[in-house]
């Protein structure tokens, strides 16, 4: 098999990100699960064109879990947590999914495990057991503080003192959450069968959670300060982590993964990283094989601004090798949705960049009907992050809003976060019966996307011109063009291109899809974005 014939798959696919949790209950108690997943998969992909049309899901973890960090602080690898069903639901999703040519991302949470973990509950039992290495465990300095000034992303410091053993442990992320020794070379063979395993229940692919942090600084050397951090004194950006994660050897670790999904057919690993293009660069480097990518988080963080969005994109686009897959996000479980951070209207502007783009769009799930963050009174929480940092991410979490019923129709009991106060209009029933919605904006793209060749193989070339609130593009492949103009401004632009007729494909407000119209000169509402072929 060449890797050739291995990327196929995800050179094609729309990438679904579900929060298990919070898509659908299907035994009422509350909290979403496998068989509600299943339930709706026809809602994803029936193979029409009245369905979503993605064709790849990641699912958050589902591994037994304390729920901690809700399923982030794995306690099994090898098996679901009951809040979500059991191996043999596992497996009729995965049947499920394939029969709709759906492929199946899993979560891979490498960098820790729960505490409750039975290799931690080894290794913390005594300083000579044999897992004692599988975590990282240090003395206290003399005054009985932490071994160096490294931070828990979550807050505070990242070293928790055991006192049975009177050392202290790494945890990159909450106190529940250690961190495994990737230098051991029993933890990386243990790893492995945990790939293997989940290889064999037939997943198509991972996705490497907080793959930057895999492997620390062997000499556990203080992290330097952020000479041009401005900001509040406890947080985590105060220093640069240049020791504590991002080390060279992480992307050793990667190309593990790498080649474990090389060794069968058809794999695919995406790496969780918050990185700048030269950093993503690295990663990209880092496995040989092209069966991986780091994500592509910028559009979340980037300003509103036409130029510097056309810049980044550019530029990564001038960063990639031939074989390197771009893929863009919008928002995911840890990251304000996209509608409260920008507006509905603009979100349908990034909803037409994300889908028109080279590459792998990833869709978080309710971003399609535009769902917005809900806000939460502290006593309502229950994300623990959120006791800690200012950020909590209930808000991006809570119930997928299927219809008008009691709680958006995700469950007949009371869920485990509130559903959004809109969700009588913001509903996929509601949404696909409106033609201006974003669930039909989202599907039309989609499909439009999945079938057009161009969209799909076709090379990315900006274009420039007077207009700096407006960026546009083309996709190319032999003699045929898609030009994708969006306007950034919440003025009307007007923009001189050099062509004269196209067939609109598709605008964020619906109108003109299906004419051909003159492009010498066009004019573009607000916030407006026309997917078109050109003609000449
Ligand atoms: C990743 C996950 C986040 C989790 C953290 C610790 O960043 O996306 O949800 O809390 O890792 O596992």
């Amino acid at each position: 098999m060449s890797s050739k014939t291995q990327l196929n798959w995800s050179r094609k696919v729309v990438v679904y990100q579900i929060y298990p949790r919070s898509f659908k209950d299907s035994n009422n108690d509350g909290i979403g699960d496998l068989q509600g997943i299943i339930d709706k998969l026809d809602y994803l992909n029936d193979g029409t064109e009245k369905s979503l049309g993605i064709d790849a899901i990641w699912l958050s973890p589902i591994y037994k879990s304390p729920m901690i960090d809700f399923g982030y602080d794995i306690s099994d690898y090898l098996d679901i947590d009951p809040v979500f069903g059991d191996l043999e639901i596992f497996d009729r999703f995965i049947k499920e999914a394939h029969k709709r040519n759906i492929k199946v991302i899993m979560d891979f949470v490498a960098n820790h495990t729960s505490d409750k973990h039975i290799w931690f509950k080894e290794s913390r039992s005594s300083r000579h057991n044999s897992k004692r290495d599988w975590y990282i465990w240090k003395d206290p300095k003399p005054d009985g503080s932490p071994p160096n000034n490294w931070l828990s992303v979550f807050g505070g410091s990242s070293w928790a003192l055991d006192k049975r053993t009177n050392q202290y442990y790494l945890h990159s992320f909450l106190p529940e959450q250690p961190d495994l020794n990737w230098r051991n070379i029993e933890v990386k063979t243990a790893m492995e069968k945990v790939l293997e395993f989940w290889i064999h229940k037939g997943v198509d692919g991972f996705r490497s959670d907080a793959s930057y942090h895999l492997i620390k600084d062997d000499q556990f050397r203080d992290d330097p300060g952020n000479p041009n951090y401005k900001g509040p004194k406890n947080s985590y950006k105060r220093f640069l982590h240049i020791y504590s994660q991002g080390r060279p050897e992480a992307l050793d670790t990667i190309n593990t993964f790498c080649s474990i999904l090389g060794l069968h057919k058809d794999k695919y690993i995406v790496s969780e990283a918050y990185l700048d293009i030269p950093e993503m660069t690295k990663l990209y480097k880092a496995c040989s094989n092209g069966l991986h990518a780091p994500f592509n988080f910028n559009l979340i963080s980037l300003p509103w601004d036409a130029q510097i969005v056309k810049s980044h994109i550019d530029n990564f686009e001038a960063s990639l090798n031939k074989n390197d897959w771009p893929n863009y996000v919008l928002g995911n479980h840890d990251r304000q949705r996209v509608v409260s951070r920008v507006g509905k209207k603009r979100a349908k502007l990034l909803a037409m960049l994300l889908f028109t783009l080279r590459g792998m769009p990833f869709v978080y799930y309710g971003e399609e009907i535009g769902m917005e963050n809900v806000g939460l009174s502290s006593d309502k929480q229950k994300d623990l992050v959120g006791n800690r940092l200012t950020a909590n991410r209930d808000g991006e979490r809570t119930p997928m809003q299927w219809d008008e019923s009691a709680h958006a129709g995700f469950s007949i009991v009371k869920p485990w976060l509130p559903v959004g106060e809109k969700y009588k209009d913001v509903n996929v029933k509601k949404e696909l019966n409106d033609p201006i919605s974003m669930l039909r904006l989202y599907r039309h793209l989609i499909h439009y996307r999945t079938h057009n060749h161009v969209l799909l193989h076709g090379s990315y070339r900006s274009l420039g011109f007077g207009n700096r609130n407006v960026f546009a593009f083309l996709r190319e492949l032999g003699d045929e063009k898609i030009l994708v103009i969006l306007n950034f401004s919440k003025d009307e632009e007007s923009v001189s291109l050099p062509y004269q007729k196209a067939k609109v494909v598709c605008t964020t407000n619906r109108e003109k899809e299906g004419e051909t119209i003159n492009i010498k000169k066009i004019i573009l509402f607000a916030y407006q974005g026309y997917v078109m072929e050109v003609i000449e």
